[in-house]
């Protein structure tokens, strides 16, 4: 396995592997690596010929408040993991190389990110975007895999490869969760034993709204108030960013359930803020 530090050198590598008919997969991460990203890579590594994965703690999508500087990093494990995933590159670029001085451009999807995420988290998607636009830029991969964990992100990048004509077929994947139901995610680590158990309450109120559906309830509120009331059952200090019905595709707010109305929560525990969602219909 390869691992790749330089831009310069990872974009000569994917040149090379282009001119010689190699297909590219590319997989975005953060590090600090879960099942959840290593099935990213190997569902990567059934659709291209090689798998390139980046690992770069993006400094510009935290906001001053956020957890840049506490975000878990784990290099030797995570090559560990991605080595045994089946990953072939791992691109690690460091911070100056992506964001030279004078550096002024950035990606701005704008309907789809002034809501959720992007309401509570102003300039995040500008970041997520940017970063993601270079990544493909630097890689210029075939294929670009992310979670359906962090599915705003994902319709917002889905959004922008269309809209800035990248070649890449955009795959979404699904959420690989633990035992109990929790989303698998880096921030879980921050959790000590007792508080871990407490966080399955996002997917609890997940599956209770699912179940409400499914019952053909489609008063919002009425679902809404039964998610809060399992949330603080279980996680009684627990604060709750928001519980949002949207379609599934434009991220617009829903009145009442219907086909493709998706779910999506973040909720404070513990001073650890968490996403999930799912879709109802
Ligand atoms: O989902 C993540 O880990 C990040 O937002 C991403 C896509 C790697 C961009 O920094």
């Amino acid at each position: 396995m390869k691992i790749i530090r330089s831009v310069r050198q990872m974009q000569s590598h994917c040149r090379i592997l282009a001119a010689n008919g190699k297909s590219i997969a590319l997989v975005p991460t953060m590090g600090f690596l879960h099942e959840g990203h290593l099935s990213l890579i190997r569902k990567a590594g059934k659709l291209c010929d090689r798998v390139i994965t980046s690992i770069f703690v993006n400094p510009t999508q935290f906001a001053a408040n956020e957890d840049f500087s506490r975000y878990p990093r784990d290099e030797k494990s995570d090559l560990a993991k991605i080595k045994k995933a089946g990953g072939d590159v791992v691109f690690i670029p460091k911070a100056k190389d992506i964001y030279p001085d004078n550096f002024q451009t950035f990606v701005d999807v704008q309907k789809l990110t002034r809501t959720l995420e992007g309401n509570v988290r102003p300039g995040h998607f500008l970041a997520v975007a940017t970063i993601v636009a270079k990544l493909f830029n630097i890689t210029r991969p075939d294929v670009a895999i992310f979670g359906m964990k962090d599915y705003q992100q994902a319709i917002v990048l889905k959004q922008m490869t269309s809209d800035l004509n990248y070649p890449i077929r955009f795959v979404i994947a699904p959420t690989v969760r633990e035992k109990d139901g929790l989303a698998m995610s880096s921030r879980n680590s921050y959790f000590t034993t007792e508080q871990r158990k407490e966080a399955v309450c996002l997917y609890r109120a997940l599956r209770r709204a699912k179940v409400m559906a499914s019952e053909n309830i489609s008063d919002l509120n009425a679902i809404r108030t039964d998610m809060e009331r399992v949330i603080k059952s279980i996680c009684p200090t627990a604060e709750i960013d928001y519980i949002a019905f949207t379609d599934f595709e434009s991220l617009e707010p829903l009145m009442t359930i219907r086909k493709n109305c998706i779910c999506s929560l973040a909720v404070r525990l513990f001073n650890v803020r968490l996403i999930d969602n799912m879709k109802l219909l």
